[in-house]
């Protein structure tokens, strides 16, 4: 749906209104294109005391382009950059009038080693000297460790700290800067690649404010591995698939060379067609509330097997639970929660979902924060929640990951469909102070179905431009 607001304020008369009466005027946000370089310019580099992971960090970058820049603070960083073969320097503040090439696109800072408080003047120092540098739709990443880890209270303390810096710069930034913190197990450093290539990408155009949690999982992605075709030879299923976020997943995933399947309701068979004719997919009318529909999804997918579960068909029926019908509570919950559960235990009790594979369920920030007028919804997307975390430990044993995203404002017909101020609201109150795309939902989803995110698993990632709601 069309933003008309964002696209006045972004055209050089509205701009120039905007100006004069002080409105807020929400960048366009840079999005992945395959025809534009994924990474480029400057990544400045900062570290608090003893980092761990600049090693690591130093061989994503030696395999990206990007040149990278040493903040004072972090020395280390030039000698582990040489070992690389990185081209490096130190860190300068921009001129305004420096080209395309010479801005710096993102600023990384490893706080791995901070184990006190008191260390935690090294985040200022570098964050203070750095942001002003940082390009429109830039990218900061905070590494840390993750605090329930850690030896001494001390260090759980400081690392816990990393929290609010890393959400506060999403909100001081904007300019639709994005503002992340990951928190890298020990033994998982060789695992962090696909996660840190998402959170610099123009992929994660959406996703602020985020903390994710990377484990050691054992990785199968060979020196050779295609990072341009991640899913290459891979079968994914994508429920809801007809339209809005469900066909932009379907595009994202084949795009990155899956075989997709696409599940819709019979009604909308035309639709699904159409969408699966376009990325040579395959359609599967079904209603994934019918009790037959998880053995008949089992048996379409037949002894080929599945690589990759995403379950994103889902419906609103709003109403104060005063008002809502039993039936209206019931459907919600069915299709948007019960459903998935079927289809899983049907998918898993068959083999069908292959070892190594991936679950990716699409919850909401409703399921997060509750809303008025959804107890159905909320209820069933908080379900979402609770069903990756559960059973993430118990999938981890056939090395199985399953996560959810939760969206905010999306621009679909469902949102759509919403009351205008309702809906201008749900735009506005977030970092980007704009609604998110489709394609934000299923560059997330893509990210967390990556042969390389093994060790990502029982988490919850909104992409919700960094919203108020449930913050
Ligand atoms: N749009 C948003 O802002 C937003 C925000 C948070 C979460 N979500 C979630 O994202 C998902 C996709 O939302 P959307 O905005 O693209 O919605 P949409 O209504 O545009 O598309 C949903 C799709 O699911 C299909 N579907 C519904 N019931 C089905 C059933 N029983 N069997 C098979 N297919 C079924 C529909 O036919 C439709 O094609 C949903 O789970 C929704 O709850 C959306």
């Amino acid at each position: 749906m069309n933003d008309s607001y964002l696209n006045f304020v972004n055209s050089p008369l509205g701009a120039r209104v905007a100006r004069s009466l002080g409105l807020p005027k929400p960048e366009v946000l840079r999005r992945y294109r395959a025809d534009a370089p994924e990474f480029d310019g400057i990544v400045a580099i900062g570290a608090g005391r003893s980092p761990q992971l600049l090693d690591a960090f130093a061989g994503v970058v030696a395999h990206l382009g990007m040149t990278s820049v040493a903040h004072p603070g972090a020395g280390l960083w030039v000698p582990l950059a040489n070992r690389h073969g990185l081209m490096t320097g130190r860190f300068e503040p921009a001129e305004p009038s420096a080209g395309a090439q010479a801005r710096v696109r993102a600023l990384v800072f490893d706080a791995s080693g901070i184990d006190d408080s008191t260390q935690l003047d090294s985040l200022y120092t570098f964050f203070h000297d750095t942001l002003r540098s940082l390009d429109k739709c830039g990218r900061i990443v905070v590494l840390g460790r993750p605090p329930e880890a850690c030896a001494t209270p001390r260090q759980w303390t400081a690392q816990r700290a990393l929290e609010g810096v890393t959400r506060s710069l999403g909100k001081e930034a904007r300019r639709g800067i994005a503002s992340n913190l990951l928190y890298v197990a020990a033994h998982a450093e060789s695992g962090i690649e696909s996660t840190l290539r998402f959170f610099l990408s123009p992929r994660s155009a959406y996703v602020s404010g985020q903390v994710v949690r990377i484990g050691a999982a054992p990785l199968t992605l060979g020196p050779d591995f295609d990072w341009t075709q991640p899913l290459a030879g891979q079968r994914a299923v994508v429920t809801g698939a007809a339209r809005g976020i469900g066909a932009a997943i379907a595009n994202v995933l084949a795009a990155q060379g899956a075989h997709v399947i696409g599940i819709d309701t019979p009604a909308a068979t035309d639709a699904l067609d159409a969408a699966m004719r376009q990325i040579a997919g395959t359609a599967l009318a079904f209603d994934i509330a019918a009790p037959e529909t998880p053995a008949q999804i089992a048996s379409a997918l037949d002894e080929l097997g599945v690589d990759i579960v995403v379950h994103n068909a889902g419906i609103t029926k709003d109403k104060t639970i005063a008002k809502m019908n039993a039936p209206a509570w019931r459907n919600v919950i069915d299709i948007n929660l019960s459903a998935q559960e079927r289809i899983d235990d049907a998918l898993l009790e068959a083999g069908t979902l292959r070892d190594g594979g991936r679950i990716v369920c699409v919850s909401s920030i409703s399921g997060i924060a509750g809303n008025l007028g959804q107890t159905n919804y909320a209820a069933s997307k908080a379900g979402v929640i609770g069903r990756v975390q559960s059973m993430a430990p118990y999938l981890a044993g056939r090395r199985i990951t399953i996560n959810a995203v939760a969206p905010g404002f999306i621009e679909t017909q469902m949102t759509a469909k919403m009351p205008l101020a309702l809906r201008e609201a749900g735009r506005r109150m977030n970092a980007m102070s704009q609604g998110g795309q489709p394609v934000d939902v299923a560059q997330a989803i893509a990210w967390l179905a990556h042969p390389g995110s093994a060790g990502v698993t029982g988490q919850v990632v909104r992409v919700c431009g960094q919203s108020l709601i449930g913050a």
